[in-house]
């Protein structure tokens, strides 16, 4: 018997193989449908469709649980305003200054530039912190495990629950991001991972055309 309390594992769906590659297939597909979008409408999306969102992302496995994201979704009008402002200082001086040629040039296909009128036209930016540190009752510091790698993985799990509720993303790392932690009033020890953009595509949008790595590429097969 094992010294730690546990509980029985939840229940999982019973599928037989055939189901279970019809659903995955049907799954895939359904990602692949993703795409980054850069032109939003501005319909408004209910804050309970990002509540859900917000806990399919919090049931991401993390380090030693310690659960390091935080999230913080901003609709205000005023709020996003400042963001935008932040953002495209930051991307003026990367755009105009900071970003070596090379990395201007892997931008190039992608048409992306300072401009970030989406951040205000958008219902919802999420913005996604890790806390680099924990603070305990006492103030003194906890040590975090792996919080780079959990949060990525909330990330995609966040990611991945608003393409499914028909929703449009954009990630979006204007660097540096320390004006989201001043912006938004969150401590030192939350680190800015990314922030997304979160509506609806903007009528007749279009994104660019790039391709996806073919699978052999990507993964091999040791069996
Ligand atoms: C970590 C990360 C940072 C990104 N930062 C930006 C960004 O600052 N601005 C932007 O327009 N797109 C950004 N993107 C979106 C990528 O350009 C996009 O995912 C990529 O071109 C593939 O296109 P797709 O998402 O449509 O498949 C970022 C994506 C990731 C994963």
């Amino acid at each position: 018997m094992p010294d730690h309390a546990t509980i029985p594992l939840p229940p999982t769906e019973p599928l037989d193989d055939v189901q279970r590659l019809d659903r995955v297939r049907a799954y895939a597909d359904h990602l692949q449908r993703r795409r980054t979008v850069r032109d939003f409408s501005d319909r408004p999306v209910p804050r309970a469709v990002i509540e859900h969102c917000l806990r399919a992302a919090a049931s991401a496995p993390s380090g030693a649980n310690q659960q390091p994201w935080r999230f913080v979704a901003v609709a205000d009008a005023a709020t996003k305003r400042r963001i935008r402002e932040g953002a495209e200082a930051e991307e003026r001086e990367f755009y105009a200054r900071r970003a070596p040629q090379d990395w201007l040039d892997a931008l190039a296909p992608l048409g992306t530039d300072a401009d970030k009128p989406f951040l205000e036209t958008a219902p919802w930016l999420i913005a996604v912190f890790y806390e680099r540190f924990g603070i305990g009752a006492d103030g003194v510091k906890e040590k975090r495990y792996y919080p780079h790698e959990s949060v990525g993985i909330a990330t995609g799990l966040l990611i991945a629950a608003l393409h499914g509720a028909g929703l449009a993303t954009l990630t979006h790392t204007p660097s540096p991001m320390g004006f989201l932690n001043e912006i938004l009033g969150r401590p030192k020890n939350e680190m800015p991972y990314l922030l997304l953009v979160v509506g609806h595509a903007a009528e007749g949008c279009r994104v660019p055309a790039i391709e996806r790595l073919p699978l052999a590429q990507v993964a091999q097969f040791i069996d």
